[in-house]
């Protein structure tokens, strides 16, 4: 089985977007299927969110310092979806503001994907190799092991805190 980081991290982008796609195809008032939709999304992006965030940037800033600009953009980005998300977690989905927080949310991290997709991934590729993207996985592989699934959760909230101070 390949261990390629990008790979990895495309499988996980894949079914994030699939959750969007049926929380947009699930109708007004189908609020206990979005309520579930939602649960999922924000456990696929709790625990994508943390593997970003542990090893992919922080290895890339280091091994690829042309790319800088781009981690930091993406942990701005990767904020903003943080909040989104927690305010999520704590709302009921018959709630006024339920569809259209989530469609921000959706909004967000479609803009932010296609971007990792488009025009970071590619730099990385090309800038790391084959060899170290493997290593990179192996480690996010792991990293998923330990992983929060709920923003509440400390490890969780340790980013969003890092996020405010740093
Ligand atoms: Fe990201
Ligand atoms: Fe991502």
């Amino acid at each position: 089985m390949s261990t390629d980081a990008i790979v990895l991290l495309k499988n996980d982008h894949k079914e994030i977007l699939k959750t969007f796609k049926d929380f947009e195809k699930a109708g007004e008032n189908a609020h206990a299927a979005k309520g579930k939709l939602v649960d999922r999304m924000i456990e696929l992006l709790t625990v994508h969110t943390y593997i970003e965030n542990e090893v992919m940037y922080p290895r890339v800033r280091e091994l690829l310092p042309e790319v800088e600009d781009d981690v930091l953009e993406s942990y701005e980005e990767h904020h903003v979806a943080d909040v989104l998300v927690i305010e999520l977690s704590a709302m009921k989905p018959d709630s006024e503001r339920f569809t259209a927080k989530t469609t921000v949310l959706i909004e967000n991290v479609r803009h932010h994907i296609e971007e990792e997709e488009q025009e970071w991934f590619p730099k990385v590729r090309e800038g790391l190799g084959r060899k170290t993207l493997q290593e990179l996985g192996a480690d996010m592989i792991e990293a998923k092991k330990k992983a929060p699934t709920r923003p509440s959760q400390p490890s969780a909230l340790k980013k969003t805190v890092d996020a405010v101070i740093s």
